[in-house]
């Protein structure tokens, strides 16, 4: 059942907070995390996170993988002013799919033609969290993959997000699936993405990051 708040949340084509001057538009865009963190969020803090004068946009599709995510950004773009900032939670359904040097050259090369596209927009990246089932191999791609993607958000002046509480032994941050997250998973998860558009927002009106 999809609840009307969250389906407000994905498809809000009326703001609650008025973009008036001042406010700020975040775009978090991704794979099924963020379709599931903006329901969770339509109950807890609330779509715009309960960030002053934030506007927040979720645009979440479901098993989304890396190559469909410029399509996904373009497609949003249709009609709409280019945010703020754009947060990406995405990749993690291409872990252990795609080759982790392949898939850091695909990301990489997408990230950097976003970012001269569109220079005024703050780049954040999400890093891929721990999955429930886990492997050596699996984490060693993780890491390899998140770090290559911090030094990447440095160059473009962007920032990265860690998600170090949500870990593979911590089974009750997990749906028995292992791909998505609890509820309470979803809680840090959000958490940790409200804690970096605070900096970001910041960093937005000073004209620099922190990351
Ligand atoms: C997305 O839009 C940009 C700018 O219009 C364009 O250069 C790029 O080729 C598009 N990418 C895809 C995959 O549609
Ligand atoms: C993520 O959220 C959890 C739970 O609120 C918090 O303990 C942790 O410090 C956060 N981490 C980051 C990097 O923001």
């Amino acid at each position: 059942m999809l609840s009307t708040c969250w389906l407000f949340c994905l498809h809000s084509a009326v703001q609650l907070k008025p973009s008036g001057l001042g406010s700020e538009t975040v775009w978090i865009i991704g794979d099924g995390h963020v379709r599931n963190a903006a329901q969770r969020a339509a109950v807890t803090k609330g779509c715009h996170l309960s960030l002053p004068n934030t506007v927040i946009r979720w645009f979440g599709r479901a098993s989304l993988r890396w190559e469909g995510l410029v399509p996904f950004f373009n497609e949003s773009l249709r009609g709409r002013a280019v945010p703020d900032i754009l947060l990406i939670n995405c990749g993690g359904n291409d872990l252990g799919v795609l080759k982790s040097v392949k898939m850091v050259n695909v990301m990489r090369e997408d990230l950097l033609q976003l970012h001269q596209l569109h220079p005024r927009m703050k780049i954040i990246f999400s890093a891929l969290p721990q999955r429930r089932q886990y492997s050596g191999k699996l984490e060693k791609a993780r890491k390899f993959v998140n770090s290559v993607m911090r030094t990447l958000m440095e160059q473009v002046q962007g920032a990265a997000v860690d998600h170090p509480n949500i870990r593979y032994d911590n089974q009750e941050l997990f749906m028995k699936d292992g791909a998505h997250f609890s509820l309470k998973g979803y809680d840090i998860f959000i958490d940790n993405l409200t804690n970096c558009l605070k900096t970001a927002a910041v960093g937005v009106n000073n004209n620099k990051l922190t990351t």
